[in-house]
């Protein structure tokens, strides 16, 4: 399943692998039930900004998947799923600009009397998707092109199959790039704490024969200071007007070492992933997590009994740190707000539907 994308639909049942438990069991989770997916969103075992909008449109769809509801059943059941799955985690956009979509074309379905409302909404919920995954094969094609020969990469947390559905983000860059035969080894920061880099990508990359080298979160900046890294490359969760990116926890860290020592830091994320509503990153929503995300690791209590701890997801990097933001729809090199303004015109992207 990974080999194709993480989330599937299947007669009525959505599949999907469950990331929390990667990489020592391979669990297939199917599921007919919308909380089920909210559920999972939240506990991570659906996480990854594309991955997540891609879940909340199969979510939609499951909440109506029953043809025998009258009118006003299809609207409450509509309704009530559509308020769960987007209080499920508040920083990446996909889902916000997903549900957004999901939410017209329900309107468009009950104009019409409601005539093929599943159909419809599925038919909605699978153009999604495969616009995630046809995105992941532009971005890894036009961020290729940045990388040189020989190079070694840094990424951080994971933006690859199980994040995107398709080829990945940054990881579709790191991959097409790799087959074009210019990448030497690639740094995976480890991504404290819930550890999507070492669970992760360093898995899925390492299917892909590329060379990995786990490292700490605090390596990093060693490893720049020495020469070892030719450029370092990254996802987005949210990306707003002026070119401001939230990425997970650790990036912004990342982006002010690159930019110390010189290295080319670029972020590769679909249109999907851009709020134009939003005129600077300081508007970004940032989800808090538990605590016990941090005083725990993999279930075992690390630090003493009582200790405080605060467990932000993600950080903004602003702009004037990014060498280049990497898109489905071509770069924008040295994203500033008129950069970004004047990118997204040209493309026609119209600002997602955020509740
Ligand atoms: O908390 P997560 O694991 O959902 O965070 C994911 C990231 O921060 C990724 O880098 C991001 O979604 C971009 S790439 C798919």
């Amino acid at each position: 399943m990974v080999g194709t994308g993480s989330i599937e639909w299947s007669e009525g049942t959505v599949r999907f692998i469950n990331q929390a438990k990667l990489p020592d069991e391979e669990e297939i989770v199917e599921t007919s039930d919308y909380r089920r997916i909210a559920d999972s969103i939240r506990r991570l075992e659906i996480r990854g900004a594309p991955a997540i909008g891609i879940a909340a449109a199969f979510g939609i769809v499951l909440a109506v998947w029953d043809d025998r509801l009258t009118p006003e059943e299809y609207r409450a059941r509509f309704q009530e799923a559509w308020e769960h799955l987007s209080k499920t985690r508040p920083t990446a956009v996909n889902l916000f600009a997903s549900l957004g979509r999901m939410k017209r074309a329900f309107e468009e379905t009950a104009e019409r009397g409601f005539a093929g409302l599943r159909e419809a909404l599925l038919g909605e919920a699978l153009v999604i998707q495969r616009e995630e995954i046809d995105a992941c094969l532009r971005i890894g094609q036009f961020g290729a092109g940045l990388i040189n020969p020989g190079s070694n990469l840094l990424t951080h947390c994971n933006t690859g199959r199980l994040a995107t559905g398709g080829e990945g983000t940054a990881q579709s860059v790191i991959v097409t790039a790799f087959r074009q035969g210019k990448v030497r080894r690639v740094y995976v920061d480890e991504t404290r704490p819930l550890l999507q880099g070492a669970r992760l990508t360093a898995w899925e990359l390492s299917r892909e024969k590329i060379e990995v080298v786990l490292i700490t979160d605090s390596t990093a900046g060693y490893l720049m200071q020495v020469g070892k890294v030719d450029a370092v490359v990254v996802g987005a969760d949210r990306i707003a007007a002026n070119g401001d990116v939230a990425n997970k926890i650790g990036t912004y860290s990342l982006a002010v070492l690159a930019a110390k020592h010189g290295v080319p830091f670029y972020v590769a994320a679909p249109l999907s992933t851009f709020d134009p509503a939003l005129v600077s990153g300081s508007e970004i929503p940032i989800e808090e997590r538990d605590p016990m995300e941090v005083t725990h690791v993999g279930g075992n209590r690390v630090a003493a009994k009582g200790i405080n701890a605060f467990a932000p997801a993600f950080d903004v990097t602003g702009h004037e740190l990014i060498t280049a933001i990497i898109t489905d729809c071509g770069i924008i090199q040295n994203p500033t707000e008129q950069a970004v303004g004047k990118f997204l015109q040209k493309k026609k992207a119209v600002a997602p539907v955020v509740v």
